[in-house]
């Protein structure tokens, strides 16, 4: 193509995609090529974009949205050694239906992508094997099973309005050094031998190419592991279930397939063979541990991205809803095939509860040994599919083995900044005083790569106004980098550390200790029914007509809790007050099962302090000050539900404040 129809600009860039929006009508870009598309003339593709703008549209270079969608980034060496990238992923130019197949992009940066055409083709018609050379050509030595399993996975082309036959999703490659030969697996779906339903057939499916821009040869799909026996399994008469997947070649050559299973329940790793196309053990003969391993089993995890830094390997995933997005967790393991331990969400701020609007793909490896990630998502516009934007973000590592993906408007390959893994021995009060930093250390000891230096820490103290286990971040002086610690805050003058539920937690047990020293408290067990305390004989306790503890072993304040049932209050009283002084409040809410969606309004001796007090999955207190016993030296908090829910407490706690 010529010059002067490249895109040569960010804001010709911008007009195309607002035009493409403006007048397509449903199929994005219904001008995208069906075939192989002629790639770009020899010169390099003029230079569009300098950062990345995730969810904004991008445009390859000509012009057009890329159809790169749940996808991965292959970085490769040119036959100069220079760094090329390949980007593979489903061409949905045509929607959910009938889609063209894989398509290729080439970069020297990241930024800006050349189109190289479809990788795999996916076929109209069987006639396809005898009238177009492209397939004549690609399966000239296919017997007719052969060829029928080509059609049965590779023909998109929609017969009837309810199924398509064939769909292909998030697509992955691999290079195999020892049989030079790129490797392409498939999520290959549709309907089944015995089932009509569109995701019956749930197999991987597998695509072999001399060339990294192809035409990929497909091979056959498969059916994968399968649970042991013993251990739960979500579907056990519909074994080796695959569907979202993704590819690992760990430092050893070793390659790996990491896909969900079990009606995407479980999320398997199988070991590939050494020609990447096929398990390394078959199903019948492989054993866990060796062969495969479930770091998810039961959790419905989705949309794997793998990636290793340090010796960790880490893995993304996202629940299952569908193309509507979810929060991301990831989990960490030492050895691949060994135990994984999941670490819950990396993203963080607004947007977190959906991983900012996108669903995980792959993690591009820009430079492994110095930490340089790039998280890759999808933002799936289902109505649109083929122009469901981008979300890449660079990956930032934590402590040990954590790390974070964290939202920028835009950003560049600068901003990825080679890290290391450190750890931090901060010596950790056993509390703090409510709203004082003064015992948190002010050195911590940092070690990096084996070499331990002392540092300066600046510390977030924003979350020591609440009493209770309280997160602290910290911030290096010699790094920038930053890390968590929990620790206990406790306030002065307590009078009353009510943990609802009855369970002498251990942050209970600390905050009692030091409550005990200053000796101005009235409880001596966790909870109670209102009556004499044990030991100070001050009466105190909860009234209900019908409640119940949540207790849970390894619990704290928040996790244990009283809830009522059949939509009654929750009362506490509390006696032995001194009507001459002031009182604080603080009232801990939690709810394990948010979902409830529970409100209550709260009053003190019949005020109410709190309208609508929302319960959430978030550790909260409600502080309420300036409160005054009855003449009598008592006070009673009384939770009313306000929704449909019934409402429950995790902890009390009174202290004097004047
Ligand atoms: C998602 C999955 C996508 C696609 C979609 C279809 O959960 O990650 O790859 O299969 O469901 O609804």
């Amino acid at each position: 193509m010529s010059s002067t129809t490249r895109v040569c600009g960010l804001v010709t860039a911008l007009l195309l995609a607002a035009l493409t929006a403006a007048f397509a009508p449903s199929a994005a870009n219904a001008d995208q090529p069906t075939h192989a598309a002629e790639p770009a003339s020899g010169d390099e593709p003029a230079m569009a974009y300098d950062s990345f703008r995730p969810g904004q549209p991008w445009l390859d270079d000509q012009g057009r949205t890329i159809q790169a969608h749940g996808g991965q980034v292959v970085v490769s060496k040119d036959a100069a050694g220079e760094t090329l990238y390949y980007w593979y992923g489903e061409d949905r130019s045509n929607g959910y239906s009938d889609s063209p197949g894989i398509h290729v992009y080439s970069s020297r940066d990241l930024y800006n992508w050349k189109d190289e055409g479809l990788a795999l083709r996916s076929m109209q018609s069987p006639d396809q094997f005898t009238t177009d050379p492209y397939f004549t050509e690609l399966y000239a030595g296919y017997d007719d099973t052969q060829e029928q399993a080509v059609y049965r996975d590779l023909g998109t082309r929609r017969v009837s309005p309810d199924v398509t036959p064939a769909i292909l999703e998030r697509p992955k490659v691999i290079y195999n050094a020892r049989t030079h030969t790129w490797v392409m697996w498939v999520h290959a779906d549709g309907p089944s031998e015995t089932s009509n339903a569109q995701y019956a057939k749930a197999r991987a499916g597998v695509a072999v190419s001399d060339s990294p821009t192809g035409p990929f040869r497909w091979i056959d799909s498969y059916r994968l592991h399968v649970a042991p026996a013993g251990e739960p399994n979500y579907q056990p008469d519909n074994p080796g279930m695959a569907r979202d997947m993704n590819l690992f070649v760990d430092d050893d050559g070793s390659a790996y397939i990491i896909y969900s299973s079990e009606e995407n329940y479980s999320l398997f790793i199988s070991k590939l063979n050494d020609d990447y196309t096929y398990l390394a053990t078959p199903p019948e003969s492989a054993a866990k541990g060796v062969d495969f391993i479930r770091p998810y089993i039961g959790a419905h995890r989705e949309a794997p991205a793998i990636f290793k830094f340090a010796g960790t390997y880490y893995l993304i995933t996202s629940g299952a809803t569908g193309w509507d997005p979810n929060p991301a967790s990831y989990a960490t393991a030492t050895s691949i095939l060994g135990e994984w331990t999941d670490h819950g969400n990396p993203t963080s701020g607004p947007g977190a509860d959906t991983t900012y609007s996108s669903q995980s793909t792959s993690v591009v490896p820009v430079g492994p040994a110095g930490g340089r990630f790039v998280f890759m998502g999808d933002r799936w516009t289902p109505d649109t599919l083929g122009s469901s934007p981008y979300v890449w973000l660079p990956i930032r590592f934590g402590e040990g083995d954590s790390m974070a993906v964290d939202w920028r408007d835009a950003w560049t390959l600068d901003d990825l900044a080679p890290q290391q893994r450190y750890t931090v021995d901060a010596a950790m009060p056993d509390f703090v005083w409510l709203g004082d930093s003064r015992k948190l250390p002010r050195r911590v000891k940092v070690t990096r790569n084996g070499v331990t230096t002392v540092s300066g820490v600046s510390w977030d103290t924003s979350t020591l106004g609440q009493p209770g286990p309280a997160t602290v971040t910290g911030t290096l002086h010699t790094g920038g980098q930053t890390f968590t610690r929990t620790v206990l805050v406790v306030p002065h003058g307590l009078r009353y550390v009510v943990n609802a539920g009855e369970q002498a937690t251990p942050d209970w047990r600390g905050i009692m200790a030091v409550a005990g020293e200053e000796g101005t408290v009235l409880n001596s067990v966790p909870e109670q029914p209102l009556g004499a305390d044990p030991s100070t004989g001050a009466t105190w306790g909860y009234v209900s007509e019908e409640s119940k503890a949540k207790e849970t072993t390894d619990g704290d304040l928040y996790t244990t809790l009283r809830y009522a049932v059949s939509h009654r209050d929750l009362s506490y009283h509390f006696s032995d007050l001194d009507p001459d002084r002031t009182y604080t409040v603080h009232v801990g809410y939690y709810d394990p099962w948010p979902w409830a969606n529970r409100a209550a309004r709260v009053s003190i001796n019949g005020t109410v302090v709190d309208q609508q007090r929302l319960f959430t999955s978030q550790y909260t207190a409600g502080a309420y000050a300036g409160i005054r016993s009855t003449p009598d030296g008592e006070v009673t908090l009384t939770l009313t539900p306000t929704r449909s829910p019934d409402i429950q407490v995790s902890w009390v706690m009174i202290f004097q404040t004047g």
